[in-house]
């Protein structure tokens, strides 16, 4: 029986439909495009957010200031600020769709081919790239990857927790924690070898952090996320290539592997899934591990309360360590179809843009959402977003991973507290930490 890969596959993606100017509002007065709004920290951001929930929730916005690829036609975008609305936009795949981009900022058309897969698809194709790849995920694999992810956190904890480096008894917890458990694991998924790690980290964190001046080191941004993702995937093709010779237990093999329906994945479709595994699977966990010690400092009697008894209230208590960091902060789609949304009416060819950390502010879903609440339950939050097609596939696994760092972390060196203020990433995609100080009295002293 001959197998056809999923790009043979017609794709009946609906054509493009630009966007126009005609019938909109002037740009809301509340700016949420400016590059200064989004070097801001989440706080200072959350009370132009609350402004635009309480009056204009729905608000037409001027095009991002400072775009990777400015768009001269672009006439700006609908930015979706209330829970309720964010939950209805990722839900209804058939009015607002991924495939012409699903990034706020606007990024060249090569990148985000070779970077995005199914995340920036639709149903039906969407659906039958996400099952493909999860099949890839069998009993076998996922028992694999909760042992590595107890070892991992074990042994990075290890590392520094009877030894911190300093003079103060200090160190960095970005560097020293926090960016090590979802970067080990995401290599030992794809059976990355040791040779290869450092490029494939480095890569996946060029890619997100594209507005961010340390990274770019004067360097154009669209430069640097290009040669990111070429590196990835040339990382991709020499492991595809050495699986198909020599299968071993990584995801690769297994990708090679998967059929649906009769259909296989290509090369290029396994290069654009890694990729996206790359960023959406390392950074988004790496943060919310650093936002959390940090939200632990700010409320150590939450902290205290998940001591007294990990195991019982971790379940519930990891959704709120997600709501309040909200790594992710936004997601674009554009409709397909006319529409009204919080009272504004939203034609085909319109750029909708969800700003998830302030659906998990709005009031009415969550109560005193400026506190972190560790037994908030339930925590309906949409900071793997808001539900539908998209949900966050990694979800389970970043769960898992957030679980086991923090049992490691609250029971060997549980006063742990970050020091002053952490440096963050000045990117309007992810809110990112550079690096935090934090400090501890080591282990068995
Ligand atoms: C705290 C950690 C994480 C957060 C906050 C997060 C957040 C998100 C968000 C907001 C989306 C888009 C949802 C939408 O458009 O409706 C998403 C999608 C996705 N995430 Fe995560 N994520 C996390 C961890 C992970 C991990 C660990 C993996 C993989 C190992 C992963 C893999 C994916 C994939 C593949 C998608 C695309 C799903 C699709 O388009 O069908 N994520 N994530």
């Amino acid at each position: 029986m001959s197998t056809e890969t999923l790009s043979d596959v017609e794709d009946d993606a609906p054509e493009f439909i630009p966007a126009t100017s005609e019938g909109k509002p002037p740009h809301s007065e509340i700016d949420i495009s400016s590059k200064a709004f989004w070097t801001q920290t989440s706080e200072e951001r959350e009370q132009k957010f609350k402004l635009l929930r309480e009056t204009d929730p729905v608000s037409w916005q001027r095009p991002v200031e400072d775009a990777v690829t400015p768009d001269p036609d672009d006439p700006g975008y609908w930015a979706v600020t209330r829970h309720a609305d964010i939950a209805r936009v990722s839900r209804d795949n058939e009015t607002f769709i991924s495939g012409q981009g699903v990034l706020f900022d606007l990024l060249p058309t090569i990148f985000l081919e070779m970077t995005q897969s199914f995340l920036a698809m639709d149903p039906p194709k969407h659906d039958d790239l996400r099952r493909l790849v999860s099949s890839a995920f069998t009993p076998k694999q996922v028992k694999r990857l909760e042992q590595q992810i107890k070892t991992a956190a074990r042994e990075i904890v290890d590392s520094f927790a009877s030894d911190p480096a300093g003079a103060e008894g200090e160190l960095d917890f970005v560097e020293r924690c926090a960016e090590r458990l979802p970067a080990r694991l995401f290599c030992d998924m794809f059976g990355i070898p040791e040779h290869l790690r450092e490029a494939t980290v480095k890569g996946a964190g060029d890619i997100v952090a594209w507005a961010d001046p340390d990274t770019l080191a004067g360097r154009p941004a669209d430069e640097v996320q290009v040669e990111a993702a070429a590196t990835l995937h040339e990382i991709a093709e020499e492991l595809i290539a050495l699986r198909r010779k020599e299968p071993g237990e990584d995801l690769f093999s297994s990708l090679l592997d998967a059929e649906v329906d009769g259909r296989k994945l290509d090369d290029f479709e396994i290069g654009a899934f890694f990729v996206l595994m790359s960023v959406a699977g390392t950074d988004t966990t790496k943060h919310t591990s650093s936002l959390t010690v940090r939200a632990m400092t700010q409320f150590p009697s939450e902290k205290e309360y998940l001591k007294e008894d990990f195991d019982g209230r971790i379940k519930v208590a990891v959704e709120e360590f997600v709501r309040f960091a909200s790594p992710v902060m936004t997601f674009r789609r554009t409709a397909m179809k006319e529409t009204e949304l919080g009272g504004k009416k939203i034609v085909p060819g319109d750029k909708v843009v969800m700003f998830y950390p302030s659906g998990n502010m709005d009031t009415d879903v969550f109560a005193d959402p400026e506190t972190f609440d560790l037994s908030r339950d339930p925590n309906p939050h949409v900071g793997f977003g808001g539900g539908g097609a998209h949900f966050c596939l990694g979800n389970q696994l970043a769960k898992a991973s957030l679980t086991a760092l923090f049992r490691e972390l609250l029971t060997r060196i549980p006063d742990i507290e970050a020091v002053g203020e952490p440096r963050l990433l000045g990117t309007n995609f992810m809110r990112g930490v550079k690096s935090m100080k934090v400090r501890f009295t080591p282990e068995g002293k």
